[in-house]
């Protein structure tokens, strides 16, 4: 068992930097508002809501997980972002079309209004469907990481924060491998001397913060932090890091059912995925290159959960589809659809149908916020480096090379609580229970 870290305590305020203020980053800043000042509740959120139980189950007790760790309260969080488009955050939230204008926008139109994007590290060879204006002016990725980093000094200084941590919730950029460039800081940072075009704007992002020693967690599928160069300098700089991909709709739904399945031997033979949506995420994601990141995120999930090659008779044949399908009507409000053809006893073929209305930035918010708050809480516990515990929120849990990642709900959630009690110097629960007889 590792000792229980030290945790300094969250006084002060923590800046939450957000490269990309579009639906997402916009849901989660008025989200948070809306709740300091009491006319919202942030339902989705582990860090607001969820208790935790500790010792046996006949002691009772079970505090709150944001009073048994110690995490920032809400009202000491300032939000800042960067995005190649101009509009504020209450421009931004108007035209995302999220959240209801009357009773979720205008009564904290001002707050909104003062979250201006700073001039973002863009280009569009990375997003194809987007393009700005407000962009950094830079000879080379180098000079534009300077000046992020010295966007997060500034920002610290005029806004008195103690702390930050930066979430990416820009659009996804396009597949890419890690390469040499890839492999070690050095070689990294010299890349960015001579804008390799293997960098992608989000790893410069997640360099400057790393090199600020601000944590860092990417909500999108892109690579980002999740290569050799920026996981060593993780480390060396004792910095949290997380990713990839927030588990919002769909993946989420079958992150909760495909579990279900395997813990009773129940065989798939096939899963169809196929998804409408209609914001701009869904037109960026209609590009096939950017399509492709996405599709590699959530095809990942079923084949480390149900283990093929370990019981090839129920899933070794398994035909798995997910289809992503740009439909403007539909905006925010996605509608995603799941075929399961299933069998059982002597293989006995069934279907599941799932067709879940969901609203895509309504179930990522309460993700940010919680990502926010547990690195801050991560970092002040002197973590460093990946945080596995983090998987929960993620579709692609970044792991280090050679260690799978585990896509299952409720392992995730186990290993999650389990290190909230670790860091809060209290025993594991294991289920065993022979305690009790
Ligand atoms: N909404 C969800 O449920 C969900 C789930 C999983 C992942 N994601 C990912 O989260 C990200 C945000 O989703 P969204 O719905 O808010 O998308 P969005 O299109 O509304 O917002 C993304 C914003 O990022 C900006 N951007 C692009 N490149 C940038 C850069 N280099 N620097 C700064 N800003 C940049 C864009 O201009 C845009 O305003 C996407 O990558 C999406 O795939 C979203």
């Amino acid at each position: 068992m590792h000792p229980t870290p030290t945790i300094e305590q969250p006084d002060g305020r923590l800046g939450v930097l957000l490269p990309g203020l579009g639906a997402v980053a916009t849901t989660v800043i008025a989200g948070v508002e809306a709740v300091r000042r009491g006319i919202a509740q942030p339902f989705g959120s582990l860090t607001q809501m969820n208790t935790i139980r500790l010792g046996r189950r006949t002691q009772g007790r079970a505090p709150l997980i944001r009073e048994l760790v110690g995490l920032a309260p809400l009202d000491q969080l300032v939000f800042g972002a960067w995005d190649p488009i101009p509009d504020d955050a209450y421009e931004s939230a108007a035209k995302a079309g999220v959240l209801d204008r009357a009773s979720h926008l205008d009564p904290i139109r001002d707050f909104l209004a003062s979250v201006k994007p700073m001039p973002a590290v863009f280009d569009s060879a990375y997003v194809k469907r987007i393009d700005g204006p407000n962009t950094k002016e830079g000879s080379d990725w180098m000079e534009m990481g300077m000046a992020l980093r010295e966007d997060i000094r500034a920002f610290r200084r005029d806004h008195d924060c103690a702390r930050a941590v930066m979430i990416w919730c820009g659009s996804t950029e396009v597949f890419e491998r890690p390469g040499p460039v890839h492999a070690t800081v050095e070689a990294f940072e010299q890349g960015m001397r001579d804008s390799d075009p293997a960098i992608a704007p989000s790893m410069v992002y997640a360099w400057a913060a790393i090199r600020e020693g601000v944590p860092y967690a990417n909500g999108a599928p892109n690579l980002s932090a999740d290569v050799p160069a920026l996981e060593e300098l993780a480390r060396e700089r004792f910095v949290p890091i997380a990713g990839k991909d927030f588990k919002t709709g769909q993946t989420l739904m079958k992150t909760i059912l495909a579990p279900g399945l395997k813990a009773r031997m129940l065989g798939v033979r096939g899963w169809f995925s196929t998804n409408i949506l209609g914001n701009r995420d869904g037109e960026v994601l209609d590009d096939p290159e950017s399509f492709r990141t996405k599709e590699e995120s959530k095809l990942g999930v079923l084949d480390y959960i149900l283990q093929p090659s370990m019981y090839p008779d129920l899933y070794g044949d398994l035909y798995h589809k997910v289809r992503i399908n740009y439909y403007p009507p539909r905006g925010d409000d996605k509608e995603g659809w799941d075929n399961l053809d299933i069998f059982g006893w002597l293989g006995y073929p069934m279907q599941i149908k799932v067709d879940f209305l969901c609203r895509d930035s309504i179930l990522a918010a309460p993700i940010v916020l919680d990502l926010a708050l547990f690195l801050d809480l991560a970092s002040r516990a002197g973590l460093s480096g990946i945080q596995e515990w983090l998987s929960f929120y993620f579709k692609s849990p970044h792991t280090p090379e050679g260690l799978y990642p585990e896509h299952d709900l409720f392992i995730q959630h186990k290993k999650l609580k389990n290190t909230l009690r670790w860091l809060a110097g209290e025993e594991q629960i294991t289920h065993l229970g022979r305690e009790y007889y």
